[in-house]
Formats: C-alpha cells, structure tokens, sequence
C-alpha cells in the first residue's frame, strides 16, 4: 500500500482528511496529537509499519510492514453520542466483522472488542479519548488487523490465541480493498450509533455465547459466568453458576472461556 493507492481507494468516502505514513509510532497517537490540533470529525491516520503501536492496558501491538492493517479514525462525538463513549470500541469491532464477513468468513467479538475468528484473535481496537472540561472533545478509534501470517506474533507474546485473516481464509487478500471495506461499514454503523439495531448486531456477533468464561479485572479478581448477551449500555451480562445474573462494566477487563 502506498499513500497514492491509500487516497485513490478511499476517495469515495466523506472523510475529511488523510495522513499516510510508511512508518510511524503508532496511529492512535498520531491521530490523538492531530485531533488536539484541530482535525475534523472522520480524519484518518494510516500506517504500514507501526514502531510503538499500542493495545489496550498498555500492552505493546506489532505491525511490520506490509502485512497487517493499522489506521485511526478521528471522530467528534454528536451529542447524542456523548453518553455512549464505550460504545465507540464496538463501532469499530462490528465494521472489522462485516468486512470480513463478505469474505466469506464468520468472524466473533470477544467482549468487549476484540474480534475473531476460529476463537482466535486477529483484530485489535483501541478507543482513546481528548477530553476538554470533562467533555469527550474527540474520541481516537484505533483498528490493527493481522492480514498476512508474519503479521501474528510469536506466542510468546500473545495473551490470547491469535490467527491472521489469509490463514483463515486459505488465500491471499488484498489489504486495501480491506480497508475501504472496514472504513465503509464504520460509516454506516456510526449512522446507526447505540440503536436497537447496533446492539442486537453486536450481541449477535459476541463470541462464547452460553458458553462459560471467566472474566477477570485489572486488580487479577475472577468470576465465572455464562455469557447471556448485552445490556443496553454495552455491559456483559453473565449467569453465574449458582443462577445469579451480573454484569460486567467497561474497563480493563480479560476474558476467556473456561475449557
Ligand atoms: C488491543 O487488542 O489491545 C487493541 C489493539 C489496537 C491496535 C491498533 S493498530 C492501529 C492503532 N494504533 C495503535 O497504536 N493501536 C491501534
């Protein structure tokens, strides 16, 4: 992919701004900085190779070049998308889920947002805000695809199982028809932000359905559940094995089945 391909493909989408690099940090970080200088709502930041990229709870996302997908999406949130910020993440995992789908593949959303396929990772998302005056002036959408295999790290990096979309899928794909997919359809799920229609899809993408898992916070504590579905909020809600419903918050939170 080159910025000439990059802005040809994409040139039929209302964003309002592109930055291309063939190298860079990360995207999330790129676009934060831009969104702190002015970018405008829909700005997109894309890389081919990423030298900090960033997961979520600070762990580290490899993206050599050429083999992967990494972009951030500057959005501004309409107020009657304020209230909803979490939701954001899941924007960006429903838009990966039906790229891929028109591939022919039957991709998953772990909760809250990573997506897989096979119970294997393959995309990342990662959601960071600017706040002004305890508003969310901007939110930073942050999307890393493992397209090709040298994109998958060495398991000794991974937390969870991880796959890349040319393996599961037995062929080799083009990764800037990818993005233009991935792009299009968080347009139209973005004009659908927090519906009935938005939740129902996403809750019908959630992996692990009636399955048990754990879920386990940031300060190591566990609990054991079935996945049941979604509140309207976006919280997980699980029945625990003695029959009572709870749910689990946004926030830094691992979830895995329990086999
Ligand atoms: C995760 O699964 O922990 C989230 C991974 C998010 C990775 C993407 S790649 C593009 C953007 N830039 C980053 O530094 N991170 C996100």
């Amino acid at each position: 992919m080159n910025e000439h391909d990059v802005r040809k493909s994409l040139s039929d989408l209302p964003l309002q701004g592109l930055r291309f690099f063939e190298q860079t940090s990360s995207t999330n970080d790129v676009a934060l900085a831009w969104a702190t200088d002015g970018a405008l709502d829909l700005s997109l930041v894309c890389a081919e190779e990423q030298t900090r990229g960033r997961g979520r709870g600070s762990r580290h996302w490899l993206t050599p070049p050429g083999v992967a997908l990494a972009f951030s999406l500057v959005l501004r949130p309409k107020p009657e998308e304020a209230s909803s910020l979490p939701l954001f993440s899941a924007l960006g995992a429903l838009a990966v889920c039906e790229a891929v789908e028109a591939l022919g593949l039957h991709p998953e959303i772990k909760w809250p947002n990573d997506v897989l396929l096979n119970q294997r990772k393959f995309c990342g998302v990662l959601a960071d805000a600017v706040w002004l005056a305890e508003k969310a002036d901007s939110v930073v959408l942050g999307i890393g695809v493992n397209v090709a295999p040298a994109s998958v790290p060495p398991p000794d990096e991974l937390n969870f199982p991880a796959t890349c979309l040319e393996s599961e899928a037995g062929r080799s794909l083009d990764r800037l028809s990818l993005l233009r997919e991935i792009v299009s359809a968080l347009l139209y799920w973005r004009a659908l932000f927090s519906s009935d229609l938005f939740m129902l899809t996403w809750e019908q993408r959630l992996a692990f359905r009636g399955q048990l898992v754990e879920v386990r916070g940031e300060a190591g504590e566990g609990r054991i559940g079935q996945v049941e579905g979604l509140e309207r909020d976006g919280s997980l809600r699980l029945c625990s094995p003695g029959g009572s419903t709870f749910t689990v918050q946004f926030g830094e939170v691992h979830l895995r089945p329990v086999v």
